[in-house]
């Protein structure tokens, strides 16, 4: 389904992003902009600002930007079209719902359905906790130490002992049994129709808006299987949500607590940790970790501190590293879990572990030193060798020697015979990056800003003057005129920078300024809405005078032209076309001679 290009700009128009982005962030107006704390990454001074004129918002600290729509997108964590839709509802715009097929529209019935019937069933659950039945859970929670309180902020409740109490139920609500089938809470058979869950102490499970998706089920004392779980739905993707993320988003705090069980979350943030969150049933997905991203870039791992725990410590480091974020181990020794933890020490010691957190580093060299035995030499230059190896992950050189010091220190070494030993290492295998797993178990390489050091050189001398000139354009289009003649959208970078430079040129045309905010959304797909908002917040550095702005606007036009023309002669050349080179190489230097004004 798609939005006529009509009715997003009734959407813009109706929708001022200072105020939409005033609802979620407080800001505060300073100069031309509003400024405030952003919310995609956690700061304590204001690096988020909003341009009512371009109606576009950018984070100095992240470098997240785009408009109106992108906000949402990334603030809810939505689609381009819920988006749209969701902006559309609140300024009273109907939106037209005859681009929706047949099947997009039941699809979004069902959905729609499955969050409806997961509620009821959580609020049917919930009551049963207050039957006298439904003490025997309430029980089990309090003897856990959760308060009344506690229960009602996780609606946690109990499923009834019979076969087809939740189903009953949901038939006098006039469910039909095909519907029921698809939504993981009771199976149907020729037999009959059977719960998926009885007598059991029951977590809903929230997705990030507070919608109800599915449910963990958990034996009220000893049996097997200790949790049961709503399989997966339309409305639960496992590896894509994460319990407590509901509320850890609003916690206000810069990092997270990440952990292994319900209870875990449930007893942290009663404890007044609630930035925690845990993952569903076994295993951190990598889509899991883009998705903390979003919300963090600092992690407090407190998995279980026995050995399964330790292996999904390792597992998951270098996958939420390999999205950006900082990872730090808490120790809960002597205790099993933070649950357990809190119960025996409460919250101040807790607090006290997540303050000496050792770095994902150290805890991974511990971990690694633990399986070798140092008071044999071989075993103990064999550990050194692989610290040695694992140094070589660092691209950064300055962040590897100081990892180097912070090692020999550590582990009693000598500084300079250990770097040695990490260079005759670099020298044999090479430098590497570490790797990571996807869930299919792929592995990847994870993907930096700039690969390498020719890469951003690449960027900075092709891409860098094509975004300023973009820029300059959007913040006075009556440049356009004496640009176009010049400049044309063929001249800039194949890909998103010409269609912004195609999609610029058309504004400018036919209304005479450029629409950066529209722009951003001729892209349905959120990076590449990050990536154009980029493009539109390349100012020039410091204040600039009106002559000295000249100048840089003339210089950036050469440098995209010659840019245009290296590549024209290159591909005239594949192409065998000697004149063709010939021509270029005459436009080539007439372009090199300053002299020649190009504006
Ligand atoms: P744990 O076995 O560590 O349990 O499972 P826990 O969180 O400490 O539970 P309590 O404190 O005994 O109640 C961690 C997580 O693994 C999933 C659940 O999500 C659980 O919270 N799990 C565990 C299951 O899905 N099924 C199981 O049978 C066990
Ligand atoms: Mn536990």
């Amino acid at each position: 389904m798609r939005y006529s290009d009509e009715t997003i700009a009734e959407v813009f128009a109706r929708n001022d992003i200072v105020d939409v982005v005033g609802m979620y962030v407080h800001l505060q107006k300073k100069g031309a902009n509003y400024w405030g704390l952003c919310p995609f990454h956690g700061e304590k001074t204001p690096s988020f600002s909003v341009n009512g004129n371009k109606q576009m918002f950018y984070c100095f600290g992240c470098h997240k930007g785009g408009n109106v729509i992108t906000f949402l997108m990334e603030y809810e964590n939505i689609s381009f079209q819920e988006a749209v839709k969701e902006l559309a509802d609140r300024s009273g715009i109907d939106l037209p719902e005859v681009r929706e097929t047949e099947e997009d529209k039941r699809n979004r019935n069902f959905i729609q359905k499955l969050f409806e019937v997961n509620k009821l069933a959580a609020e049917y659950f919930f009551k049963m906790g207050k039957t006298e039945r439904g003490q025997m859970a309430i029980n089990y929670f309090k003897k856990r130490g959760l308060t009344d309180e506690t229960i009602r902020h996780w609606g946690l409740g109990y499923s009834m002992p019979y076969s087809d109490d939740l189903y009953k139920f949901l038939k006098s609500k006039d469910y039909s049994d095909e519907f029921l089938k698809e939504t993981g809470l009771v199976s149907i058979n020729e037999k009959g129709a059977m719960d998926k869950f009885w007598n059991r102490a029951m977590f809903p499970i929230m997705d990030e808006r507070d919608r109800v998706i599915a449910f963990g089920g958990r034996v009220m004392g000893d049996g097997e299987p200790k949790y049961l779980n709503s399989p997966e739905t339309k409305v639960f993707d496992k590896g894509n949500n994460l319990y407590g993320l509901n509320y850890a988003r609003h916690s206000g705090k810069n990092a997270f607590l990440l952990c292994e069980g319900y209870m875990d979350v449930i007893s942290l943030h009663q404890a007044g940790f609630t930035n925690a969150v845990a993952s569903l049933g076994t295993a951190l997905t990598d889509r899991n970790a883009l998705k903390l991203s979003k919300y963090v870039k600092e992690i407090y791992l407190t998995y279980d501190s026995d050995g399964a725990g330790t292996k999904a410590a390792l597992r998951a480091i270098p996958m939420l590293e390999a999205r950006g974020i900082t990872v730090k181990v808490i120790n809960m020794k002597p205790h099993k879990d933070p649950d357990e933890f809190i119960k025996a020490l409460g919250a101040e010691e807790y607090q006290k572990r997540i303050d000496n957190a050792e770095s994902s580093f150290f805890f991974e060299i511990r971990i690694l030193a633990s399986g070798f035995n140092m008071e044999d030499p071989k075993e103990k230059n064999d550990f050194y060798e692989s610290v040695a190896r694992r140094m070589l992950d660092f691209s950064n050189e300055l962040e590897r020697s100081t990892y180097e010091e912070a090692f020999a220190k550590h582990y009693n070494v000598d500084t300079r015979k250990f770097h040695e030993l990490v260079i005759e290492t670099a020298r044999r295998e090479g430098p590497r990056r570490p790797s990571y797993r996807t869930d299919t178990g792929e592995e990847r390489i994870p993907k930096k800003k700039f690969e390498n050091a020719a890469e951003k050189k690449l960027d900075d001398k092709i891409l860098q003057p094509q975004r300023l000139l973009l820029t300059c354009l959007s913040d006075d289009p009556t440049l356009y005129a004496r640009l176009a003649p010049v400049v044309s959208p063929s001249d800039f970078s194949e890909g998103i920078y010409r269609k912004v430079a195609e999609l610029a040129y058309n504004f400018c045309r036919e209304s005479g300024s450029v629409n950066a905010a529209r722009i951003v959304s001729c892209f349905e797909d959120r990076e590449e809405q990050e990536k154009v908002g980029v493009i539109f917040q390349t100012d020039l550095p410091g204040e600039v005078n009106d002559a000295e702005r000249s100048k840089a606007i003339e210089d950036t036009v050469r440098k995209i032209k010659l840019n245009s023309v290296e590549d024209q002669i290159n591909a005239a050349i594949e192409a065998g076309d000697g004149q063709k080179v010939n021509e270029l190489l005459k436009l080539q230097v007439s372009l090199k001679n300053r002299s020649n004004k190009l504006l």
